[in-house]
């Protein structure tokens, strides 16, 4: 099974825009990827199931990494130094996303091959705790972290970070 994965935006003249774009993506994605494991846990592993996995995992493979790296590369060293808070805050962000990379190194293998799951409880754990950390972080981000960015940030500086974050994918870097 081939996959591609689907940028959750095309448009990248906001940079702050993208990451919010990523954050209703992943909100989305958690909520699929618990009601499948459901399904996976009342009627066991089937063909559909399997492409399902394999299709998230394919989404989140690329995304949490392009996601991260748009915040770490680009975002928080614009915003560093300014204030005790903010700085405690990047620190606290990039401590998560360091859980939530490990978090996805164990659920990872099982979602890519569906088919050798043997342990469906092992999966519903690792799922439930990914799942978890990347909502919770979301929903730090989106509710202390990038308010504070809207009125700190001007239009250009939105605009150079979508150009950087553009640039990040491009083939080489
Ligand atoms: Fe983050
Ligand atoms: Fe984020």
């Amino acid at each position: 099974m081939q996959f591609q994965f689907l940028e959750p935006t095309e448009d990248f003249s906001d940079g702050l825009k993208v990451l919010y774009s990523y954050h209703e993506q992943f909100l989305e994605r958690g909520r699929e990827l618990l009601a499948l494991v459901g399904r996976i846990i009342s009627d066991g592993m089937n063909e559909q199931h399997a492409y399902q996995c394999v299709q998230l995992h394919c989404f989140y493979q690329r995304a949490n990494a392009l996601h991260h790296q748009d915040e770490e590369r680009v975002l928080f060293p614009l915003i560093v130094h300014r204030s005790f808070l903010i700085d405690g805050m990047i620190e606290r962000l990039a401590l998560d996303h360091e859980e939530i990379e490990e978090a996805w190194v164990e659920l990872a293998p099982m979602l890519g091959r569906p088919e050798h799951i043997v342990d469906r409880e092992k999966l519903k754990r690792l799922a439930l705790e990914f799942e978890k950390l990347q909502r919770e972080h979301v929903t730090r981000e989106n509710e202390d972290f990038f308010p504070t960015l809207e009125e700190r940030l001007g239009p250009e500086q939105r605009i150079e970070m979508g150009e950087k974050m553009a640039n990040l994918r491009k083939p080489g870097r």
